[in-house]
């Protein structure tokens, strides 16, 4: 099954919520793992670590004792992220053992990364509203009118007044008057979660703010270098089991998917941008908490040729999203991994997807900052 031969995304119109509470009932596993179109990760678009145990986890920063989802609140970011110096080297991109061929993960190859600086965590709610009041910046989900959200976020107020979900993926739901201000429509708000990841930002977004703080987004091979913190053909960026010391170290799904989210690791949704510890690199949640778009267009097939600070194809429809997010669960949509992708049209926007900024040089008024 190939992305480019099936159309992405088919609505259908709900003639009452109470069709689709039936419809999701009788989601079943079977269904969802032979359905990678309908998976959460990429099925929307507005154009119509059990695996290897016995790894050694060397490369976490951990702070023993803390790890709780209330504990690390404290940890006030800046407004401003900072951004963490990446020395660069060569890594090996992608992987031989894909678990979604489909979607490229494969082959590995060769890639040699220039030195960069990338931020430390999600571009957050705080910092988004900075770059807003600056430049009065309107959302392409406030320019529509609408986002996709996962149906269990909203209220039943909103989940009454919606017409439109995903065929594939019925838990999407198209919310109107839905942004980043207002996550799960009209009567939601940011006030808690200043912290958060921004999201409801499309890739046009995402590079609009990046630009505005002196930056860029990072390129697929730079996030994923970024992302394996100088690991060599682990899973995730902290080694290959999913739990170390039998704590969580990523916001993901735990229970039933789409049925029920028992929030084990502390979060039903995001999480704040600093939450779980960072990997050898000191980046925060380059897995899991949110998608994070890169710049690369999307395509799936890579030749294993060297290369040096690769910028994906020069053109195409879709822009390469990194990382997985808090919807994640390995039933389903198994891509909280390094060499895990997916994609979506530049004009997209949903609940579970941000970014974050990379840039060749420190941006001058970072320069001086604690
Ligand atoms: C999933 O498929 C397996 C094998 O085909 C079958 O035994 C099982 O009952 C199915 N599970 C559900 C929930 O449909
Ligand atoms: C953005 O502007 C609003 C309205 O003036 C203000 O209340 C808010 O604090 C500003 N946000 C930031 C992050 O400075």
């Amino acid at each position: 099954m190939n992305n480019f031969e099936i159309p992405i995304i088919i609505f259908a119109v709900l003639t009452n919520y109470l069709i689709y509470s039936t419809a999701n009932n009788e989601f079943n596993e079977n269904q969802s793992t032979k359905s990678e179109e309908g998976c959460g990760c990429s099925s929307v678009n507005r154009k119509s670590g059990e695996l290897l145990e016995n790894t050694e986890d060397s490369n976490i920063n951990v702070d023993h004792g803390k790890y709780s989802s209330a504990a690390n609140v404290v940890r006030k970011y800046p407004q401003t992220n900072q951004m963490g110096f990446i020395e660069g080297g060569k890594f090996m991109m992608g992987t031989d053992e894909p678990v979604f061929v489909a979607d490229g993960e494969g082959p590995s190859r060769e890639v040699q990364i220039s030195d960069f600086y990338m931020d430390i965590h999600e571009v957050s709610n705080a910092e988004f509203e900075l770059f807003v009041n600056a430049t009065g910046h309107k959302t392409e989900a406030e320019l529509f009118g609408d986002s996709f959200v996962f149906e269990s976020l909203l209220s039943e107020k909103t989940k009454a007044s919606v017409t439109e979900s995903v065929a594939a993926a019925p838990w999407w739901l198209k919310v109107k008057d839905c942004d980043w201000k207002h996550p799960e429509g009209p009567d939601s708000d940011i006030k808690d979660r200043m912290d958060h990841p921004v999201i409801h930002v499309s890739w046009n977004d995402a590079a609009a703010y990046c630009e505005w703080s002196g930056k860029r987004l990072p390129t697929e091979a730079e996030w994923e270098y970024a992302c394996r913190a100088g690991l060599n053909n682990r899973l995730f960026p902290w080694g290959n089991k999913l739990n170390p010391k039998n704590k969580h170290w990523i916001n993901i799904w735990q229970g039933d998917f789409p049925a029920h989210n028992t929030g084990e690791d502390g979060f039903i949704g995001t999480s704040p941008v600093t939450e779980f510890p960072s990997n050898a690199f000191h980046l925060y949640n380059m897995v899991g908490n949110v998608w994070e778009w890169t710049a690369d267009w999307w395509n799936v097939r890579h030749n294993t040729t060297p290369s040096v600070d690769p910028t994906g194809p020069s053109s195409g429809s879709d822009r390469v999203k990194k990382g997985g997010s808090y919807m994640c669960h390995k039933s389903y949509c198994y891509r909280y991994r390094c060499a895990a992708r997916s994609q979506n049209t530049p004009d997209t926007s949903s609940g579970n997807l941000g970014f974050r900024c990379a840039a060749r040089n420190l941006p001058e008024y970072l320069q001086h900052s604690p």
